[in-house]
């Protein structure tokens, strides 16, 4: 006989995940300035200061007004400023003025952080809700989602000083050999895609079902820094021959030359901006912070080099690979804080990709490092069904124009990344730390 589960450790349980949660957002910020958490670089960005609060307005917005008895929101005026994009909650502040919300000052964010963690707190100590608990682990992967775009939309303004500051320097720049690019073979056939019923996953990732795959090979490692720089001096960017029509209007109307970051140094070689400041490009470590645009230019310009059906893998292809036994592997050579993650992830604190040593063993180290771009439009798996009420506003909306990427980065946290994790941007966004891993047809 199953025993039966105990929702009161169930929710002792979720109350010390969501501490620990709320408390990475915060050690996030511990470098930083109140300045630094004021600035907004660019529409697409917004200030730590707005995620610290817009974090919260998610746990007051969706577990304690419906939730808490007698509530009473921190300051009624928040709700309009901390929405990001819930129209079934109602008024938003406009996104490209996020930077201009001096007020409220940074202290009051971080008080009203506080109390709603707190408030959040006693209501998982008195409630025995399910549906509270779903709320508040939605709220905490929210969270934990929110903490990878802090550091993107750091990093961006952080570029944007002349002065090239380095948010932190944790740790060491490390350097390692690069394997020739090589092709592991997947099993193909019919495969079974999306999430099951087994923790917790996004509304995208399900329902879970059959997806023919074809056989194919996927690439033993990402494309790296160094594989770029051949395609930049064979004139890839100049080449309309590698571009998809949009792309190579964006390439033309932005003057684009080169991934996001990279600058000449004036003597034949390239610098790139990191979190550690700014430092030549390594040709080893994996590239990053380029477009679909680029991944796709890329895969047309080396599929006619090498005369092989080179391309971007589909989402489904990706999958099937990350589903195969033991892909969860720990990576080689990258002991950081005395302990061994399963993948390059915000945890390491490295906020970079580190090159990446093929195993012996043909495990793929799929997670973690760079976001690998798909060639799959991000759209709803058949059976989709979006949430009841404002909460299901959170990802079936944004089902068109974008594409989907697989693994998750060096600046998701670990316990954020699965299998079936679905990400999505618009073709030209590169702030992102968004890479590429090659497939090919067999
Ligand atoms: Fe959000």
């Amino acid at each position: 006989m199953q025993p039966r589960p105990n929702p009161s450790a169930a929710h002792s349980a979720l109350s010390d995940h969501f501490r620990r949660v709320r408390q990475a957002s915060l050690a996030l910020t511990a470098p930083l300035s109140p300045e630094d958490c004021q600035a907004q670089s660019m529409p697409d960005a917004s200030p730590i200061k707005w995620h610290l609060a817009h974090t919260t307005w998610f746990f007051e917005t969706f577990v304690l007004e419906p939730h808490e008895v007698g509530f009473q929101p921190y300051d009624p005026a928040f709700r309009v400023l901390f929405n990001s994009y819930y129209h079934g909650i109602g008024e938003r502040h406009a996104r490209p003025l996020r930077g201009a919300l001096t007020r409220p000052a940074l202290a009051t964010v971080l008080g009203y952080r506080e109390q709603v963690q707190n408030r959040v707190l006693e209501l998982l100590g008195s409630s025995r809700s399910a549906a509270v608990h779903a709320l508040v682990t939605l709220g905490c992967h929210h969270e934990q989602q929110h903490q990878e775009l802090m550091l993107t939309d750091l990093k961006h303004l952080l570029s944007c000083n002349p002065l090239q500051p380095s948010y932190a320097k944790r740790w060491p720049l490390q350097r390692a050999g690069t394997a020739p690019l090589g092709w592991h073979p997947v099993d193909a056939g019919l495969t079974t895609i999306g999430h099951g019923d087994d923790g917790f996953a996004f509304d995208n990732e399900g329902p879970a079902h059959q997806a023919m795959v074809h056989p194919f090979v996927l690439a033993n490692r990402p494309v790296t820094h160094g594989d770029w720089d051949a395609f930049i001096a064979d004139g890839g960017y100049r080449d309309p021959r590698w571009w998809l029509s949009e792309g190579w209007d964006w390439v033309q109307r932005e003057s684009v030359d080169a991934p996001l970051y990279w600058r000449a140094d004036g003597h034949g070689a390239w610098t790139t901006f990191t979190l550690h400041g700014r430092v030549p490009v390594d040709p080893h470590t994996p590239i990053v912070h380029i477009s679909y645009f680029e991944a796709d230019a890329y895969a047309r310009w080396l599929a006619a080099h090498d005369q092989r059906p080179i391309r971007l893998p589909t989402e489904f292809e990706w999958e099937c690979a990350a589903r195969s036994p033991h892909q969860l592997q720990p990576l080689q050579g990258l002991p950081l804080l005395g302990q061994v993650l399963p993948g390059n992830f915000a945890e390491s604190q490295a906020f970079h990709p580190m090159p990446l040593v093929p195993r012996s063993d043909g495990k793929l180290q799929l997670f973690g490092n760079v976001w690998a771009w798909t060639s799959s439009s991000y759209a709803p798996y058949p059976g989709f069904r979006a949430a009841e009420g404002a909460v299901g506003e959170y990802n079936g909306k944004f089902m068109v124009n974008q594409q989907v990427l697989r693994g998750g980065s060096c600046a998701t946290p670990a316990s954020h990344i699965r299998a079936s994790y679905r990400n999505f941007f618009p073709t030209h966004a590169r702030w992102q730390f968004s890479g590429v891993r090659l497939a090919c047809d067999v």
